[in-house]
């Protein structure tokens, strides 16, 4: 038996609305980038939703969140966060009037949650942008986005005053970086995207996020508002100086987003890379003065560890859209993702050494093919021992940074509830405690079965972490 956690520590799982709810174009939602996008994010975009685009339907989590939520509430989640559809509020995305019907459906998800005394945690922009902010606008390119995500921030703020204290403004902020269409709704194609464009969108959507920071706690000075980043912890591929530099320079390439959201400012070494790459951003005094607004603390997902060098023939592939060098010390997931419990310790100590703000460990999971089975007593079931393993070791990771004096909100596991990956599209590439019966080919009844890691977890909430091993 190990350590118990702190004393109100939020243990939960995370949701997107983009990738559980369905009902794409139910009750007034327009559609979103991700409706558009059934190959995620290494596909071409359709002109039209298509059937094979699992996001659609999802896990039907739009109708059927009741039931989930109960069985979140069995394993005792202390907090659920989930992303509202920004096309469910306003579905153009510059539209005059909020759609009712979408508050409602927020409305009700709140009234569940409350039942169970669950926190929730709510992500405000997570991949799903409306569709025409991206075909209209061309999305952060542009500045006028700042306006209408403020209108829409302000509509959701003000609705869910008394009901919501922890907020997110921009899921992984930095991935724009490498899915310039998912995080920042960018309609050029990201071939013929220049460097001086995609740095000004990032730069409207720091502005965006300050901003949101300064009329929530305008609205509701109780709010706690983070950003969120890609945790990526990137290493030297050898202790070669050139390597060592090189993974700093990647590393400060996401830590830019955190350290703007954090410090209030641009960091002095963007000026350098500024320079060299031709990017002349049109920064106002009046953004500057919005930049100030700094956040509550600092929300990450955490999946995968990286390695850097210099030398530029050994990178490869892309991972979770962060480019690379494996780690010959360690295993990768089905998917390729490496695995590394410590990593998220290093994480956690070098974003806590940073900035000295409570950190929220907001994604963190396996991937995995599952296999349902019948058990003795007749149930189904899968028997994810591999989930429970990658669960059980990066949580152990995260008692040991608390030992080491980091402080942490909660931890909310990605994809407490099977549901269709962002990168790929699939349904086969699983993260829940729950399995849903669904299937890439359209096939499966969406019933929902309890997994093995399900009752694993309950135990780890129920102790507090004490009975992690
Ligand atoms: C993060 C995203 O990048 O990783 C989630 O915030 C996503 O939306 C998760 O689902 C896991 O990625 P994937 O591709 O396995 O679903």
């Amino acid at each position: 038996m190990g350590k118990r956690f702190p004393e109100g520590f939020l243990w939960g799982g995370a949701v997107a609305a983009n990738q559980c709810e369905g009902a794409y174009n139910e009750d007034g939602k327009g559609l979103s980038i991700q409706d558009l996008a059934p190959k995620g994010i290494y596909g071409s975009i359709t002109d039209e939703p298509t059937e094979d685009n699992m996001k659609l339907i999802g896990i039907d989590f739009y109708h059927r969140y009741k039931e989930d939520i109960k069985l979140f509430a069995e394993m005792g989640f202390k907090v659920f966060r989930f992303s509202i559809a920004w096309s469910r509020i306003f579905s153009n995305g510059d539209d005059k009037e909020a759609n009712e019907k979408g508050l409602k459906f927020y409305d009700n998800l709140l009234d569940e949650l409350e039942k169970y005394g669950i926190e929730p945690l709510i992500t405000l922009s997570h991949y799903e942008t409306p569709l025409a902010l991206a075909k209209n606008y061309n999305g952060w390119t542009n500045r006028k986005l700042i306006g209408f995500f403020e209108k829409y921030v302000k509509t959701v703020f003000t609705r869910y005053k008394d009901r919501v204290k922890y907020w997110l403004t921009f899921n992984e902020i930095n991935s724009a970086l490498r899915a310039p269409y998912s995080s920042a709704a960018i309609w050029t194609p990201k071939e013929e995207l220049s460097l001086q464009d995609l740095y000004q969108a990032m730069h409207h959507e720091l502005v965006a996020s300050a901003l949101a920071v300064k009329i929530g706690h305008e609205i509701n000075s109780d709010f706690k508002i983070g950003c969120m980043i890609l945790g990526t912890p990137i290493y030297p591929l050898t202790p070669n100086p050139k390597d060592v530099l090189k993974a700093l320079e990647n590393d400060r390439e996401s830590l830019f987003f955190a350290d703007v959201h954090a410090r209030g400012k641009y960091p002095r070494y963007m000026n350098r890379f500024f320079k060299e790459n031709n990017i002349s951003l049109d920064i106002t005094p009046e953004d500057e003065e919005i930049l100030k607004n700094t956040v509550d603390f600092i929300s990450f997902s955490y999946y995968m560890s990286s390695c850097a060098t210099a030398d530029i023939s050994k990178v490869e592939g892309e991972g979770n859209i962060i480019a690379g060098v494996p780690n010959p010390y360690l295993e990768a997931s089905e998917w390729g993702w490496q695995i590394d419990p410590e990593g998220l310790r290093y994480l956690l100590n070098t974003l806590y050494d940073r900035y000295e703000k409570p950190l929220f460990i907001v994604e963190n999971g396996l991937g995995a093919v599952d296999e349902l089975i019948t058990d003795e007593n007749g149930n189904k079931t899968v028997n994810d021992d591999y989930r429970i393993k990658y669960l059980n070791d990066h949580l152990i990771q995260v008692r040991e940074a608390i030992e080491d004096g980091v402080e942490i909100i909660g931890y909310t596991t990605w994809g407490c509830i099977d549901l269709v990956s962002f990168t790929t599209a699939e349904l086969k590439k699983r993260y829940g405690f729950i399995y849903v019966d669904r299937h890439d080919d359209g096939t499966g009844s969406l019933e929902r079965y309890k997994k093995k890691s399900f009752y694993w977890y309950k135990k780890v909430i129920e102790t507090n972490g004490e009975s992690l091993v």
